[in-house]
């Protein structure tokens, strides 16, 4: 996940301890349960609720987050073969899920002071799909918050079915009726390894998701739906209450590090960072630089710091995806080519953010010379 040739690497994972997991462990020893909503799994799901601020039965706890991207695409019963549309500017997850789904990605742009869809453009840009749409995905881009309650309005007014991708969003996210899946993955703000989580307020849709997620069975073994096996393990679950016990402190630690980012690059000319996380808890720092990405990446990379273009040139231009139809995205081309993600982990000092704003300082002179 880090690349050793580099002092400071873009991300270095931190879970929790072999000894604070331990109790959770004896627990699975002594409950001899070991999935299928055990013990730890329905107490994890509880704990989650009560964070995002809902009852426990809207969380659906998943083996990772694509999958609950899938599956809550999936329980709206989109028209199988209908177009998704999904902005390019995401991760390549987000076009997989929404394939999975039986669904035919159609790529928009996202708006330049948000970096995401709005419900207003996405009402827009249905009309300019190359048939008719069933569903939409709207990112919400490295964890900032996206205002559900629009998309919920966006929902009902359009009567398609709605996703929020909110990956990275554990710590902003504001439930709504239309599903949101956080991703637990090692390198997000609450990491436990693989897993992830699909919630809304809309009860009846979270026991459809959670359905899918156990082969479709919901009491009896029978198959009602389409479904998967998406199911969390007790170990997975013993992992997120040791995460969840740390999280006051990690959370304080990540927006720590982000202000000492903010401070550290707030006199350098020319960078702007990723838009709506300040103040949050979120694992990434990306920021848009001046000069091809993939230049300042290799300046950096010469003094001992990694960095990358996060999504890469967009979704749009990734083999699987390059013949799916798509809107015109020059703002998703013009964050594409200059967006950059900075080393962001919990090990860095103080005097590490300082290093890599002056190590960017000098790529940015260098670029605009
Ligand atoms: C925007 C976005 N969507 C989906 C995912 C997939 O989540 P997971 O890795 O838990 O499957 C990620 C993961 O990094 C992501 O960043």
């Amino acid at each position: 996940m880090s690349d050793p040739t580099l002092e400071l690497p873009v991300l270095r994972p931190r879970l929790p301890r072999a000894a604070a997991l331990a109790p959770y462990l004896e627990r699975i020893d002594e409950a001899g349960w070991y999935t299928n909503a055990g013990p730890l799994h329905n107490a994890l799901r509880e704990r989650l609720a009560a964070h995002f601020g809902i009852a426990g039965e809207g969380v659906t706890l998943t083996a990772n987050g694509t999958l609950g991207l899938t599956l809550a695409l999936q329980a709206q019963n989109p028209p199988p073969g209908s177009y998704c549309l999904l902005p390019s500017w995401t991760f390549v997850a987000t076009a997989h899920a929404v394939r999975q789904a039986g669904l035919r990605p159609f790529f928009v742009d996202v708006e330049p002071a948000s970096w995401a869809v709005s419900p207003t453009s996405a009402l827009l840009q249905v009309a300019g799909a190359p048939g008719p749409v069933g569903a939409v995905v709207a990112v919400a881009p490295f964890g900032a918050a996206l205002d559900l309650m629009a998309w919920d309005r966006f929902q009902q007014a359009s009567g398609l079915a709605v996703v929020i991708d909110a990956a990275a969003g554990f710590d902003s996210l504001r439930p709504g009726r239309v599903p949101a899946m956080v991703s637990l993955h090692a390198t997000k703000a609450l990491g436990i390894g693989e897993g992830g989580l699909v919630v809304t307020e809309d009860a009846e849709l979270s026991a459809e998701i959670g359905a899918r997620t156990r082969f479709g069975f919901r009491g009896e073994r029978l198959a009602t739906a389409d479904a998967t096996n998406a199911k969390l393990s007790e170990y997975a679950a013993a992992v997120g209450h040791a995460a969840l016990d740390a999280w006051p402190a990690t959370r304080e630690a990540w927006i720590g590090l982000r202000g000492r980012y903010e401070a550290a690059l707030a006199g350098l000319s020319g960078i702007e960072l990723s838009p709506g996380l300040s103040g949050v808890a979120s694992s990434s720092l990306v920021v848009l630089a001046r000069g091809d990405a993939e230049d300042s990446a290799e300046a950096l990379a010469g003094q001992g710091i990694g960095s990358h273009p996060w999504w890469g040139r967009g979704c749009h231009r990734q083999p699987p995806f390059r013949d799916c139809p798509r809107a015109a995205l020059p703002v998703t081309e013009a964050l594409a080519e200059r967006s950059l993600g900075l080393p962001f982990h919990l090990d860095m000092t103080a005097g590490d953010v300082e290093r890599v704003a002056a190590a960017l300082d000098r790529a940015q002179r260098r670029a605009a010379a």
